[in-house]
Parts: structure tokens; C-alpha cells; sequence
């Protein structure tokens, strides 16, 4: 019987803020490029007597804007050491002092006229970022039953798209991107690390960081109980206990070992390149750079332009929610790689044709659709499909590799479309056609259907819930008739 899911949804709410939180700085700094220009220029006048030089404004700007990936890759790397020593909700409570510190160096940059705050804020905001981009998905998977893991694990997406929607809409010229509130407007941040910290002592530690990490027995019937709202929640304890002893020496994985273990090497490939076909379908060439992309379609008010693509991003996002359960990981995600494959060649072709009026509509339908297609699959899967492939031992590691890998790609797209735009003008979207052909081809090649299994099941299936460790360990009895495999691990690379 179904209990109350109420605690569990607040419980999930409180962690999707850090996803809100990095959708919001993804998408803030789009805005006020040009504001942020001129205070360069104004604390240079004021330094040195003379305008800082066209060369030096866009290097301090580039600057601003990928330190954030920078300082993302580094924390989404050190996730997993964190989740293990803190636990998850210890870790997240801890983060968002990072978040205070970057959010009070950006609002406070142009009173104490400093340039330097704005660089060193977004850099302690991407390391704030990377960290949420592994603690909210592990978080939100260990919580979330299994029929609903997948829809749950949606909301870290769709957290994310509508803090890049927030970001848009503040950015206005007309609300806080102006001359005077731009400040304002990238220390916002400050504001929903506050509330999460208000609201993460309510909220439990993951019932299976307790049990399996901790061996807290109690503690993690108690937790579950109040999650499920029932108390009969034997049957998950039931799961837990099995996979727990069936690691019994594997409690913590480093990354290291991640990498030296024969039955991860599987999981771990896939977890990678969902990871990299997210980044690499080229969706961050639109929001990074789409009032530019649509300005050189003919749009009059690209803005608006923009605003609807955040829009869009939104609502597939809770289309996708929906139909996860239904139709499945590997189908969503395939429809979606075919489909942005699809909407590149359009756009190539609408901007290949700019000059009839007409095409201008068909280019914002297909970009539009573009970027539809990526959160039917591409956008919400691979955030949450990693704590799904691996079990409680090696996930943290595993969401560090995958997350790292994200933020550097991430990082790639954002510093190189530019300079590809100039080179390949309007052929450059045909890049990530065939890159999307690529992955596409892989997806269906390798990556098996999570739905509805649990992480005991899955990792089965890779031949490697790791065995017990017969040598070392009495292999505990299972309860169910279950047989394991006895794959080899731990053999060496
Ligand atoms: C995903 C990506 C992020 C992108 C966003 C767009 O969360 O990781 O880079 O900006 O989707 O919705």
C-alpha cells in the first residue's frame, strides 16, 4: 500500500533548490554582458587614467564567464569525497556557504570597484554549481522509490531549466538587469542557499547512506518510514540489506578503484558518454549564445527569442517527466538525440536560406525544437542516470567522473562556439548533427533500459553487484532466491 508521499516531497523540493541554483548561474550572466562590460571600463578609468583596451574588456569577460565551468569541474569532482565523508545531507547544507561567499563577491564588486570579485564570485559559484550538479541527483535517487526514480530524478532538470528561465525573465533590462541592479541580480543566489539551509534540517539523510554506510539500522527504518508514510517499509530495508552486504568491503569506492574494477569499466563508459552527448548535442550553443545566433537569423528582438527557448526548455522538461516512467530511459533519450539531430540540420538550412522572410520563423521553430528535443532525453537522463547504474559503493565516484566529464565539455562548447561560428558560419550546427549521429549510434548500441529496476538489478545485469569478498568476509546468506553471478572483480586494468 501507498502511504503519504508529502515528507518525501519536501524532502526532494529542498534538495532541487541547488538545481535551481545552477540553472539560475548558467543563465544570468547571458544578460548583462554589456553592463558588466562598461564596469570593467569604469574601475580601469579609475585605476589607471585611461579606457581599458577592447583586447583586455573581452579577455576579463570571457574570464568572468568560464571560470564558472572551471570551478565546475573541480566541484563536481570532489563530490564524491564529500558525500562519503559528510553524507549527503550534511554535504549540501555545507555547500551553500560557498554560494554567500560567491554571491556577496559579485554584489558587492562594484561598491568596493573591483573587477577581481566578479572573476573570484563566479568562480566560487561554479565550484558551488559542480558540487549541486552531483549532490541533488545522488540525493533525490537514493530518496525516490523505484517506479518513480526516473520521474523523480527529472525534477534536478527541471529545477535546473526553470532557474535558467528565472535567470532570463530578472535579466530584463527592465527588472534587474539595469545599469544600477546588475549587482543585484548575481547575488540573488545568496537568497536560495539561505532557504535551503532553513529547510535541509527538516529533511532526512539518505536512508541508504545511513544503512549502508553507516550501518544505522534504526535510524534508516526511521527515515524511511516517514518517507514512505508507512510503516511497513520491510521490503525496501529488505533491498538495502541485500545490497549492503553484498558490499560489504566496498562501502566507499574511490576513483581510483572505479577506474581499476572490471565490472564498473561498462556502467561507467555509458555513464560517460550520456554524460558527454548532453554537452556535445551543442544545447549550451543556444543558451550561451542566442541572442547572438538569432540576431544573425533576422530576429528583431532576439531577446523575446530567448525567452521563448527558456520557456520551451521548461515545458518539455515536464513532458519528459511524464512519459520517463512510460516510455523509458533509452527510448526518451534516443527520440531526443534523433530529433536535435534533426532541428540542426533545419536550422542549418533555415540559415543557409536567412534572406526570405519567412525563414526567420522556420529558424525559431527549429531551434525551439531543438532545444524541445534535448529535454525529452538528452537534458533530464543523463543528470540522474548515473546514481541508477551504479550502486551505494562506487555512485559518488561514478557522479564525480560523469559530472566532471559534463562540466569539462561544458566548458569546450561554451569557449570554442564562438570561434567555430566564425570559421564554419551558418554550417556550424552541422558539428553537432553529426556528433548527435555519433551518440545516437552508441545509445542504441549500449545502453540498457534502468526503468523500474533496482540498483541491486542493474548492477546485476553489468554482471557486477560486486560479489562478496570470499576471501576476506563470511558471503552473507541472501534472502531471496536470487543467485549472483560470480563475475570477477577487482581484477586489475
Ligand atoms: C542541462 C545541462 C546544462 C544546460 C541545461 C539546459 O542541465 O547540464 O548545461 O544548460 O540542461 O536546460
Amino acid at each position: 500500500v501507498e502511504g503519504e508521499r508529502g515528507y518525501l516531497l519536501f524532502s526532494l523540493a529542498t534538495a532541487v533548490i541547488g538545481s535551481l541554483q545552477f540553472g539560475y548561474n548558467t543563465g544570468v550572466i547571458n544578460a548583462p554582458e554589456q553592463k558588466l562590460r562598461a564596469f570593467f571600463n569604469n574601475t580601469w578609468m579609475e585605476r589607471y587614467a585611461e579606457p581599458i583596451k577592447p583586447g583586455t574588456c573581452t579577455i576579463v569577460w570571457s574570464l568572468s564567464v568560464a571560470i564558472f565551468s572551471v570551478g565546475g569541474m573541480v566541484g563536481s569532482f570532489s563530490v564524491g569525497v564529500m558525500a562519503d565523508r559528510f553524507g549527503r545531507k550534511l554535504s549540501m547544507f555545507l555547500v551553500n556557504i560557498l554560494a554567500v561567499i560567491g554571491g556577496l563577491l559579485m554584489g558587492f564588486s562594484t561598491i568596493c570597484s573591483s573587477y577581481e570579485m566578479v572573476i573570484a564570485g563566479r568562480l566560487v559559484i561554479g565550484l558551488f554549481c559542480g558540487l549541486f550538479t552531483g549532490l541533488t541527483p545522488m540525493y533525490v535517487g537514493e530518496l525516490s522509490p523505484t517506479p518513480l526514480r526516473g520521474a523523480f530524478g527529472t525534477l534536478h532538470q527541471l529545477g535546473v531549466v526553470i532557474g535558467i528561465l528565472v535567470a532570463q525573465i530578472f535579466g530584463l533590462e527592465s527588472l534587474l538587469g539595469s545599469d544600477k541592479l546588475w549587482p543585484l541580480l548575481l547575488a540573488l543566489t545568496v537568497i536560495p542557499a539561505v532557504l535551503q539551509c532553513i529547510l535541509l534540517p527538516f529533511c532526512p539523510e539518505s536512508p541508504r547512506f545511513l544503512l549502508i554506510n553507516q550501518n544505522k539500522e534504526e535510524q534508516a527504518r526511521k527515515a524511511l518510514v516517514r518517507l514512505r508514510g508507512t510503516e511497513d517499509v520491510s521490503k525496501d530495508m529488505q533491498e538495502m540489506k541485500e545490497e549492503s552486504s553484498k558490499m560489504a568491503m566496498e562501502k566507499k569506492v574511490t576513483i581510483l578503484e572505479l577506474f581499476r574494477t572490471a565490472a564498473y569499466r561498462q556502467p561507467l563508459l555509458i555513464a560517460v558518454m550520456l554524460h558527454l552527448s548532453q554537452q556535445l548535442s551543442g544545447i549550451n550553443a543556444v543558451f550561451y549564445y542566442s541572442t547572438g545566433i538569432f540576431e544573425s537569423a533576422g530576429v528583431t528582438q532576439p531577446i523575446y527569442a530567448t525567452i521563448g527557448a527558456g520557456a520551451v526548455n521548461t515545458v518539455f522538461t515536464v513532458v519528459s517527466l511524464f512519459l520517463v516512467e512510460r516510455v523509458g530511459r533509452r527510448t526518451l533519450h534516443l527520440v531526443g538525440l534523433a530529433g536535435m539531430a534533426v532541428s540542426a540540420l533545419l536550422m542549418t538550412i533555415a540559415l543557409l536560406l536567412v534572406d526570405m522572410s519567412l525563414i526567420t520563423v522556420i529558424h525559431i521553430g527549429a531551434v525551439f525544437l531543438f532545444v524541445a528535443m534535448f529535454e525529452m532525453g538528452p537534458g533530464p537522463i543523463p543528470w540522474f542516470i548515473v546514481a541508477e547504474l551504479f550502486s551505494q559503493g562506487p555512485r559518488p565516484a561514478a557522479i564525480a567522473v560523469a559530472g566532471c566529464c559534463n562540466w569539462t565539455a561544458n566548458f569546450l562548447v561554451g569557449v570554442s562556439f564562438p570561434k567555430l561560428e566564425e570559421l564554419c558560419g551558418p554550417y556550424v550546427f552541422i558539428i553537432f548533427m553529426i556528433l548527435l549521429i555519433f551518440f545516437f549510434i552508441f545509445t542504441f548500441i549500449k545502453v540498457p533500459e534502468t526503468k523500474g529496476k533496482t540498483f541491486d538489478e542493474i548492477a546485476r545485469e553489468f554482471g557486477g553487484a560486486p560479489p562478496p569478498h570470499t576471501t576476506s568476509v563470511e558471503a552473507p546468506p541472501t534472502s531471496s532466491s536470487v543467485t549472483l553471478p560470480a563475475s570477477p572483480i577487482k581484477e586489475k586494468v
